[in-house]
C-alpha cells in the first residue's frame, strides 16, 4: 500500500472506519476519511495521523463528490484506491415502507455508489492513473431480508452497476468489486436490533443471538473482518479479479 492514496466514504464508524485503519496500518501513503459526520471523520483523521485527512461528504451530492476527490489530489496526490461504503438502513414490514424509506436507501446506497465511482472513474482517467474500486455491498444483496426490502434493492443495484462498470473499464486496467458482508457489530447493527427487537416483540439481544445462530463461524462479524477482505481486494494480490461480489460473512451465505 506504500505508494497508495486511498478514500473511504462512511469512513467515521463502522466498516468504513475498520477500512481507513487498515489501509493506514498497511503503509498506505494517505487515507482520507471521508463521511457525512465530519467531526467524527475528523477524530479518526487525528487518530490515524500526519497520514489521514478528514473531509465532510455527503455521497448524494455530485458537487461535493467530485469537489473532494479534487481536494485530496491537491493535498496528497491523485486518489488510486476509492472504498465506497457509505451506506444507510430503515426497517419495516415491505407493505409499510413509505416513499421516504424507499428514496432514503436507495439514495445514500445505489445513488451514492454511482456518484462515488463515477468521480472515482472520472478521476483516475484525468489523473492518468490506474485505481481500484470497492464498494461496500452486502448479504441482503445476494439474498433478501425481511424489513429490508428498499434496503435489499438498493444492496442488489450495487452488485448490478459494480458487475457493469467493472466490464466497462476493464480494458483501462481498472479493477472493481464489492464486499458483501453479513451481521457486522457497528452503529447500524445497533439501531436495527432495536427496530428488529420491536417489529417481532423480542429483545434486542435474541435478535443478535439469531443473527449468530444463522452464523457457521458462530460469532458476530468485526468491521475488520470485514476490513481485511477490502484491503485485499484492493491490493495487487487480487490483481485478476473484477466485477465480483464477495461474501464476507462467516459462512451464512455460500454461493
Ligand atoms: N453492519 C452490518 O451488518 C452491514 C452488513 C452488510 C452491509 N453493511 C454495509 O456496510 C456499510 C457500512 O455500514 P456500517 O454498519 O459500518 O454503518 P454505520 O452506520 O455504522 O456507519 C456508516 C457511516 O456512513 C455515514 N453516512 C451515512 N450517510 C451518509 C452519506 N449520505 N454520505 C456519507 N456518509 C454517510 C455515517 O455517518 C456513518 O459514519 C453500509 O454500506 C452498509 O449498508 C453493513
Amino acid at each position: 500500500m506504500e505508494n497508495q492514496i486511498v478514500l473511504v466514504t462512511g469512513a467515521a464508524n463502522g466498516i468504513g472506519r475498520a477500512t481507513a485503519r487498515a489501509f493506514a496500518a498497511r503503509g498506505a501513503a494517505h487515507v482520507a476519511i471521508t463521511d457525512i459526520d465530519e467531526p467524527a471523520a475528523r477524530t479518526l483523521a487525528d487518530e490515524i495521523g500526519a497520514r489521514a485527512s478528514a473531509h465532510q461528504l455527503d455521497v448524494t451530492d455530485r458537487e461535493q463528490t467530485d469537489a473532494v476527490f479534487d481536494a485530496v489530489a491537491e493535498r496528497a496526490g491523485p486518489v488510486t484506491i476509492v472504498h465506497a461504503n457509505a451506506g444507510v438502513s430503515t426497517m419495516k414490514p415491505a407493505v409499510d415502507l413509505t416513499e421516504q424509506d424507499w428514496d432514503f436507501n436507495m439514495g445514500v446506497n445505489a445513488k451514492g455508489i454511482f456518484l462515488t465511482n463515477q468521480a472515482a472513474i472520472r478521476h483516475f482517467d484525468a489523473h492518468a492513473t490506474t485505481g481500484v474500486i470497492v464498494n461496500t455491498a452486502s448479504l441482503a444483496a445476494k439474498v433478501g431480508a425481511p424489513f429490508l426490502a428498499h434496503y435489499s434493492a438498493s444492496k442488489f443495484a450495487v452488485v448490478g452497476w459494480t458487475q457493469a462498470l467493472a466490464r466497462e473499464v476493464a480494458p483501462r486496467g481498472i479493477r472493481v468489486n464489492a464486499v458483501c458482508p453479513g451481521f457486522v457489530k457497528t452503529p447500524m447493527q445497533d439501531r436495527e436490533v432495536r427496530w428488529e427487537a420491536d417489529l417481532l416483540g423480542t429483545t434486542p439481544d435474541a435478535v443478535r443471538q439469531s443473527y449468530i445462530d444463522q452464523t457457521p463461524l458462530g460469532r458476530l462479524e468485526t468491521p475488520e473482518d470485514v476490513a481485511g477482505v477490502v484491503v485485499f481486494l484492493a491490493s495487487d494480490g487480487a490483481r485478476f479479479m473484477t466485477g465480483q461480489a464477495i461474501n464476507v460473512t462467516g459462512g451464512v451465505y455460500m454461493t
